[in-house]
């Protein structure tokens, strides 16, 4: 799916000039079509160095790779080095970005594993450039449970993963595990590169984690929410240029490079911090958790313990998302819909209600997605009528969805 819509966008020459490609090529069936992926990062001005596996020289001569590349390839860690970039390191400190194309079931489990025993594995392990990984193989190894585990162990760690494509494969099956054309993996990387500046200029305002409502003076009322989608999405509007104001509740993460931050405990802190900097902003995402009440008073000491029961009363707290909804002039408005059951259908009434642009649904009954998870299955539903349906993915991942439809309704 990403590779679809990446697909959409045209290349264009010149497009990846001055950056350091490391290309890994592996043992798969698919390796011949590794060669056109090097044409094209070439043609858009990348000088890429291409690193193979013992297994992948079964498949397509180094000298290929060579002469399409114009670069020395690397492989064994062993050999004399004659220049610095076939050095055992020296390739993971050029690389502006590491792409893995075809990625086999192995090399995945290699990285996903820390393993580090050919010249490929060490430069993934020694990286700090961002790693993309497309994946090439039979369907059953592809849905192996281990490799799909490896996948998600890479995900978690911020890697990008390239959905392979379905179709005909080469051992003779239909399925999932086709390396996708060329052109898409390509147009994944000119999306990475062309992104990381296209919110200069802009201010994108974020509210993560969730609110605590005082009781006494030791106790509050709280939720689950540990603000890492949050911090994700503030992450992500960083790298891409934006000034970015995290307004975050009680959380133990670090504020993301780069980014300001202020801490709220109550929804009512929360809605003073947001309506301060709402008028600026132009993008507004709302992953924040704010408690719907709050205790009618708050005890000035701590509640003693009696027989008995105890009645709390609660009041209903400042629907913030539903004001921002209401006061909104230019700004793109983003909320999202944690639900347990009837996702759809509470997103879409969300969306309407509160007069958003997007809503990003997900059910948070699910073990893998929504609160404390690293990873998110998401839907994001559009004002539009859009309806967007995204796999398992990292937090990091969802984060990049997430602003990509934000930007494309900024420039309309
Ligand atoms: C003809 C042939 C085709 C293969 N195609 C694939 C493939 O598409 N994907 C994959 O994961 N493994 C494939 N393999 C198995 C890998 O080559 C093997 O697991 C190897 O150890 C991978 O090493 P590497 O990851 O270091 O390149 C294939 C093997 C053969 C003999």
């Amino acid at each position: 799916m990403a590779g679809q819509q990446a697909q959409g966008m045209a290349a264009q020459a010149g497009q990846l000039a001055g950056r350091h490609i490391v290309m890994g090529v592996t043992g798969s069936i698919a390796a011949y079509k590794a060669v056109e992926v090097v044409s094209r990062l070439r043609k858009l001005g990348a000088e890429v160095h291409v690193i193979m596996t013992r297994a992948a020289r079964e498949f397509v001569t180094e000298m290929t790779f060579r002469e399409i590349s114009g670069q020395p390839v690397a492989g064994d860690m062993w050999a004399p080095v004659h220049a610095f970039q076939v050095e055992h390191i020296a390739l993971a400190k050029l690389a502006d970005l590491v792409l893995v194309a075809p990625a086999t079931a192995h090399v995945l489990a290699k990285a996903a594993h820390g393993l580090a025993d050919d010249m490929l594995s060490t430069t993934l392990l020694a990286t700090r450039a961002p790693v993309f990984f497309a994946p090439a193989m039979n369907t059953n190894m592809y849905e192996n449970v281990a490799t799909q585990e490896n996948l998600q162990t890479l995900r978690k760690r911020g890697c990008h993963i390239i959905e392979p494509d379905s179709g005909h494969l080469a051992c003779g099956t239909s399925g999932k595990g086709r390396l996708p054309e060329p052109a898409a993996i390509v147009a994944e990387v000119v999306r990475y590169f062309t992104q990381s500046q296209a919110l200069a200029g802009r201010k994108v305002l974020v509210t993560a984690a969730g609110t605590r409502e005082p009781i006494d003076p030791v106790r509050f009322l709280g939720n689950r929410s540990t603000g890492r989608m949050g911090f994700a999405v503030a992450a992500e509007a960083a790298r891409r240029g934006a000034e970015v104001t995290l307004i975050a509740g009680p959380t133990s993460l670090r504020a993301p490079a780069g980014v300001r931050r202020i801490d709220v405990e109550t929804a009512q802190e929360m809605r003073a911090a947001v309506l301060a900097a709402y008028d600026a902003a132009d993008i507004v995402i709302k992953t924040a958790a704010v408690a719907d009440y709050r205790p009618a008073t708050v005890a000035e000491h701590k509640i003693k313990k009696s027989e008995g029961e105890l009645t709390l009363t609660l009041v209903r707290n400042p629907d913030i998302l539903y004001e921002l909804g209401q006061k909104k002039i230019r700004q793109v408005l983003v909320g999202f819909a944690a639900e347990t059951r009837d996702v759809a259908a509470y997103a879409r009434a969300k969306l309407a209600k509160k007069n958003l642009d997007f809503i990003v649904a997900n059910n948070v009954a699910e073990s893998d997605a929504g609160f404390g998870a690293e990873t998110n299955r998401v839907t994001i539903y559009g004002a539009d009528g859009s309806e967007e349906r995204y796999p398992l993915l990292s937090k990091d991942e969802v984060a990049a969805h997430i602003l990509d439809k934000a930007q494309s309704r900024l420039s309309r």
